[in-house]
């Protein structure tokens, strides 16, 4: 099909994906240059214009219309968080999520917190990380000395799957496991049967991000599942109190509130297929994605990406391919926008 978006003439080199990333080129792997992220509207504003409030921000997996903030006690503000605060976080997250007994849960400032201090539970060797994926594992691991390899190779003693992946949404359904073994699972709450948490075998963690699908990225809360020495050592290395007190309430409300996750789960579903309707009506081709984002095909993303940004639409492209574009789901009042855009 052809559409506008085959029409886009060459980006404009002064654009932010005028950039090469590490998957292009060959050797180590410098941590510093993996850290290529959506969610940088700031550069999109430098280059572009407009301020914040002008912007639709498509270029993160961020649920548009985030779990209903309650209203805080205000004790969750002025007190450090207590024991009985986080045991009802982790009890809620052991229900929502199905979590056996013998794995302990712990509660970290956002996936990310786990994704920087996971790397230092093991003695640095090989870790597979099959790519493309969020880059931020690879950065870590690189971090801490190890070597890491994006294809499966005997003797890795760490292995990560992103589950689904971000970003093509591919689902891992019969891990291989290495002695350290991440499943990041920060967007598997569109797909709870496809969890890895009831089956995973006792050496692996599992991570949970409540920044996604209850779209409080802001928040920052995320949790870890696993054997109680890891979670424990994990733990230590965070030190004490490292989730607030509004964090841990407002996570055990999202938590105990399955209707509302229930009915999340239809909308973004829906939402993701009218973005595909709109998107391949204008000549993208689907090419992966989950119902939280969409990951679609064009002769030049760059151009593409540039086209959208002059509507004031961001969204990510990504180093290591010139024909990959992702796009969040829009909030409900920003659907005019993007049509506009594509139009
Ligand atoms: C696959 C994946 N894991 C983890 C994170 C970080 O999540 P959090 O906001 O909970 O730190 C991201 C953020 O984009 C992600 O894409």
């Amino acid at each position: 099909m052809t559409g506008p978006l085959d029409k886009t003439g060459p980006a404009d080199k002064t654009g932010p994906a005028d950039k090469t990333g590490p998957l292009d080129k060959t050797g180590p792997l410098d941590p510093t240059a993996l850290r290529d992220h959506g969610g940088n509207l700031d550069a999109a504003i430098r280059t572009f214009g407009g301020t914040h409030g002008d912007w639709v921000d498509l270029s993160t997996g961020i649920n548009p219309v985030p779990y209903p903030l309650p209203d805080l006690p205000n004790h969750a503000w002025t007190r450090l968080p207590d024991q009985g605060a986080v045991d009802a976080l982790c009890d809620a997250a052991r229900a929502f999520w199905g979590v056996p007994p013998q794995r302990a849960i712990l509660a970290v400032p956002g996936a990310s917190s786990a994704i920087a201090h996971v790397p230092a539970l093991a003695a640095p060797g090989r870790v597979h990380i099959p790519g493309p994926t969020y880059n931020e594992h690879a950065a870590a691991f690189a971090r801490l000395g190890w070597q890491v390899d994006t294809d499966a190779a005997p003797g890795q003693a760490a292995r990560v799957l992103v589950h689904p992946n971000n970003p093509t949404g591919a689902f891992h359904d019969a891990p291989a496991t290495a002695p350290l073994t991440v499943i990041d699972e920060s967007f598997c709450d569109i797909a709870p049967a496809r969890s890895h948490v009831t089956t995973a075998c006792d050496d692996t963690l599992i991570l949970k991000s409540f920044g996604k699908f209850w779209g409080l990225a802001g928040l920052r809360l995320g949790v870890v599942i696993g054997t109680p020495d890891r979670i424990g050592a994990l733990s230590d290395m965070l030190g004490p109190w490292p989730v607030s007190g509004p964090a841990l309430h407002v996570g055990t409300q999202a938590l105990r509130d399955t209707p509302w996750a229930d009915a999340t789960r239809a909308r973004l579903t829906a939402d993701a297929a009218r973005l595909d309707t709109l998107m391949t009506g204008a000549g993208a081709t689907l090419a992966g994605g989950t119902p939280l984002f969409r990951l679609y095909a064009v002769p030049d993303a760059a151009a593409v990406q540039t086209r959208l940004a002059r509507h004031h639409v961001w969204s990510r492209i990504f180093p290591y391919s010139p024909h990959w574009i992702r796009l969040g789901l829009p909030a409900p009042d920003h659907w005019d926008r993007v049509a506009g855009a594509l139009a």
